[in-house]
């Protein structure tokens, strides 16, 4: 039976899922499926984007027969001649005689490369800027070679302002039911395979897909139509902005990605102390075994991270194969711009590490830390003072990477009409946001509590997901606002903003606390009001939920003004002093180290950070 959706009007769904693929194009995993999708336009004539996959073809042939109904088929444009989209073409050839395909010159080709039809006489072939006006619709045809494959095009339709948009934009897993993106939480649950898609298929093409993002910037897009995935017709931006870093090959998320190939368990031990010395340096960390993780997940995490570290045993003299097969995949999608540290083991003959650093001297724009970690089968005591200034290494080219990136964005953004520095004239209070669950209390510090309405008295807070204080709200539905008063001492900034719930117990020995009547801590001192609410509604927005709530109490403890953000800072946050035992010498304006003595050499280099004398200032 025919399964369709709705997209537009006159725009109809008539592609179809595949939840048994077990491999991609034979080598991606797709544990939640794929979808084909193909879009039936009924204008004064009768076009269709695309076709699917031969195993699907059926159902497909099903879906477009009851969206034609008793129409026939004009039009066949095919944009991309990979099979999983043109599987369909001589059958829908044969089915419909008054058919034309249009596609372009490349594409013509591959059509009688793949297909034993004859389609000279009833093909329409278009290049870059040509048009084809169907009644109400006009379609623009754009080129976008290696967006996949050379034959690649894209179609605009200025009438509804829908982007056709072939291979970009798609994504791994099957619909289940939805078509638009904004039907599922894409951001938790297919962002990461939109990236997985990305990274694999068309992560090569870095410069290609600009191109395309540069050819459609001028357009005015309300929709994008992929061959894979969800439709987006709202929030079109969150996944264009990630076109915009994956296709640049630049890093989403500082942090550092550890890869290991461990035989015995001995690399991997190193790699794991490192990752534990950089979480105790607050620093972001994902780990894989190349062993067991498919690489298209390493290579999609590769394109999110900035920092990357391989750790691999040698393996016949060479790196282990698992490694090896890795560092070939993301060399050969292009992988650039990030930096990159290294772990070697072998029991006699160490070779590993300066392959690796071989093999990644091709990509483009990598930095390599300079201290390789060379283990002799198993790391010994008086190397973790090496995991330490690997970790330490890390550290600083991570703080440097977050100071680039703010200083880009800075400039980008005021460029771009958005001037960051707008935001901090906002004025906000703060708060003591607490909750409870089960018998575990807990509080944060927040700035973002509003009142939303009157009738019904309903307030926002927008909570960090890192808080342990959000997934307690989650689970238990109901908080506490404390109002801070211009009282509050700094203590109580670095009791509840400065350390987690997750490894203490805050409210354990802190004795200015009470009870509101639903049972959850609020603070009795350097408070003004206090406000009690249950969630009735929550939105996720990627870093933060936002809690729509009801107020079931509130309550005031003084008359004292409010603490403002503002305040805080000009009132009582400490102001920075000068260490009182500062050393008299060169201060390293990257990383703090000193140089002590009275003249810098003129070639001195930072033992930490690497960095000249332009970058040291006198200290005091
Ligand atoms: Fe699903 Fe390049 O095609």
């Amino acid at each position: 039976m025919h399964c369709l959706k709705k997209v537009t009007n006159d725009l109809i769904w008539v592609g179809a899922n595949d939840r048994r693929l077990a491999m991609f194009e034979g080598v991606y995993s797709v544990p939640g499926g794929v979808s084909y999708n193909s879009y039936l336009l009924s204008d004064e004539k009768t076009v269709l984007f695309d076709t699917v996959d031969k195993a699907v073809l059926y159902r497909f042939l099903e879906n477009l027969t009851e969206a034609l109904g008793n129409r026939k088929l004009d039009y066949l444009i095919v944009q991309h001649m990979e099979p999983d989209h043109s599987a369909g073409i001589a059958e829908l050839f044969n089915r419909y005689p008054d058919m034309k395909i249009v596609c372009n010159a490349k594409t013509f080709e591959f059509i009688k490369q793949f297909h034993n039809v004859d389609i000279d006489a009833r093909t329409q072939i278009v290049k870059e800027g040509d048009t084809l006006n169907t009644g109400r619709h006009t379609l623009n045809f754009i080129m976008a070679p290696m967006v996949h494959w050379p034959e690649v095009m894209v179609t605009y339709d200025s009438a509804d302002k829908i982007l056709f948009s072939a291979d970009a934009f798609g994504c791994f897993g099957a619909l289940n039911g939805a078509l638009f993106a904004d039907e599922v939480d894409f951001a938790q649950d297919y962002m990461d395979e939109a990236r997985r898609y990305y990274s694999n298929i068309v992560g090569k093409y870095g410069k290609q897909v600009e191109a395309l993002l540069k050819k459609t910037s001028g357009f005015e897009i309300n929709m994008i139509c992929p061959l894979h995935g969800f439709v987006w017709r709202q929030k079109i931006q969150t996944i264009l902005s990630k076109y915009i870093l994956w296709s640049s090959y630049t890093p989403e998320e500082n942090g550092v990605m550890i890869t290991y190939a461990s035989v015995y368990g001995n690399t991997e031990n190193a790699a794991e102390i490192l990752s534990s010395r950089l979480r105790d340096k607050g620093i972001k960390t994902v780990m894989f075994d190349v062993s067991v993780t498919p690489a298209s997940e390493v290579v999609a995490a590769a394109f999110k991270w900035s920092h990357l570290v391989f750790a691999s045993t040698t393996y016949n003299a060479g790196i282990f194969v698992t490694m090896e097969a890795l560092l070939s995949d993301l060399t050969a999608h292009n992988i650039q711009n990030r930096t990159v540290a290294i772990i070697e083991n072998g029991s006699w003959a160490a070779t590993s590490g300066g392959l690796i650093r071989k093999m990644l001297e091709k990509c483009a724009n990598i930095t390599f830390l300079d201290n390789m970690l060379s283990l002799k089968s198993s790391l010994k005591k008086h190397q973790l003072s090496e995991i330490d200034s690997m970790a330490d290494a890390l550290a600083v080219s991570l703080s440097l990477s977050a100071e680039k990136s703010a200083q880009a964005t800075g400039v980008q953004t005021q460029s771009n009409v958005v001037d960051i520095k707008a935001m901090f004239k906002l004025s906000y209070g703060l708060f003591v946001l607490s909750a409870k669950d089960g018998n575990k209390d807990n509080g944060c510090i927040i700035n973002t509590v509003t009142q939303i309405t009157e009738k019904p008295l309903r307030i926002t807070i927008a909570v960090n997901k890192a808080n342990l204080t959000h997934d307690m709200i989650l689970n238990s539905g109901e908080f506490n606002v404390s109002i801070l008063a211009e009282s509050v001492p700094f203590r109580v900034f670095e009791h509840f903003g400065f350390q987690s719930g997750k490894n203490t117990d805050k409210f354990a020995g802190f004795d200015n606390s009470e009870r509101a009547a639903n049972g959850i801590r609020y603070l009795a001192a350097n408070v003004n009001a206090v406000i009690s609410a249950k969630v009735a509604e929550t939105r996720d927005y990627e870093t933060h939920t936002l809690f729509i709530a009801d107020v079931t109490q509130s309550f005031m403890l003084s008359n004292e003004p409010s603490a403002t953000y503002q305040y805080y800072f000009d009132n009582i946050k400490p102001k920075p002093q000068p260490p009182k035992d500062q050393k008299k010498g060169f201060i390293c304006k990257i990383c703090a180290f000193v140089f002590e003595g009275d003249v810098l050499p003129a070639d001195y280099i930072c033992p930490l950070c690497k960095h000249g004398p332009d970058d040291f200032k006198p200290t005091g």
